[in-house]
């Protein structure tokens, strides 16, 4: 039997799983592993920041483990999930949108990642690509437009930091340090189409280590307009990328991936 010392899992708990969906919020983890296709949920361990459920999709087994927020805690997840035999990694997150034509509760389903985290560096050096795998961006596309989910596709900048990373001024200081001053601008101009804080280490590493690994997002902030995550919208935006992400588990599945 193999056993994980962060996650607090073995190898028997998780009946063969090769999938696992991988939200930030502990608290997000029961809802995914009950949302449909998803069914026969059950809770296996919780320690820190990591919560894991099991559920089913037909005869499939599928994980939903939260990994915290950030790069650093979702390395831990994602590494120890690869040695109890898991080699699909789908985030499902939210995020903050920095086109303007991106409304509260899209999805952005990422192609690429902007590498403004320090742990994808602690997998490969910096000239390394963070791109998602391409059956994941296809099963997550072809999900949304089943679901008829607004949906967005392309590149994500992850940084490691919420405030200064994502050129917030509404903070403790007030100040953002002088390279990240015209950040977001620049990253719009580029053609970036929103900010989250996880997935560049998710597909770095992932590449790296010879894992598949894709990331849904629904956008819960609209940077072009505000500061603030928009909390009326929250739900919804959270609703859209768990559907959107079961959904496209269900057709890796159907693909004979999984
Ligand atoms: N998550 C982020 O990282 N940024 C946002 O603006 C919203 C969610």
């Amino acid at each position: 039997m193999k056993s994980v010392y962060h996650l607090h899992l073995t190898d028997e708990q998780i009946e063969g799983a090769k999938i696992a969906l991988l939200p930030g919020d502990p608290a997000r983890v029961e809802k995914i592993a009950r949302t449909a296709p998803l069914e026969r949920p059950r809770f296996l361990a919780s320690k820190r920041e990591y919560t894991t459920w099991l559920s089913y999709i037909g005869q499939t087994p599928v994980l939903t483990t939260s990994t915290g927020i950030g790069g650093p805690s979702t390395a831990i997840a994602v590494e120890e999930l690869a040695q109890l035999g898991v080699r699909i990694f789908m985030r499902v997150g939210t995020t903050g949108a920095i086109q303007p034509a991106i409304n509260l509760g899209d999805v952005v389903i990422t192609t690429g990642a902007v590498r403004l985290d320090g742990a994808s560096t602690h997998y490969a050096p910096i000239e390394y690509p963070a791109v998602a795998d391409y059956e994941i961006v296809r099963a997550l596309i072809q999900a949304a437009r089943k679901l008829q989910i607004p949906y967005h596709v392309g590149i994500t900048c992850s940084s490691d930091t919420f405030y200064p990373g994502q050129e917030r001024y509404d903070t403790f200081s007030g100040y953002v340090p002088r390279h990240l001053q015209g950040s977001l601008e620049e990253w719009r101009r580029l053609n970036v189409l929103n900010y989250e804080m996880e997935a560049a280490t998710l597909f770095v590493m992932c590449n790296a280590l010879g894992l598949r690994a894709g990331c849904v997002a629904g956008v819960a902030a609209q940077r072009t307009r505000s500061e603030s995550v928009a909390l009326d919208q929250l739900q919804m935006s959270e609703e859209n990328a768990i559907r959107v992400a079961a959904k496209a588990v269900e057709i890796l599945i159907q693909s004979g991936l999984g």
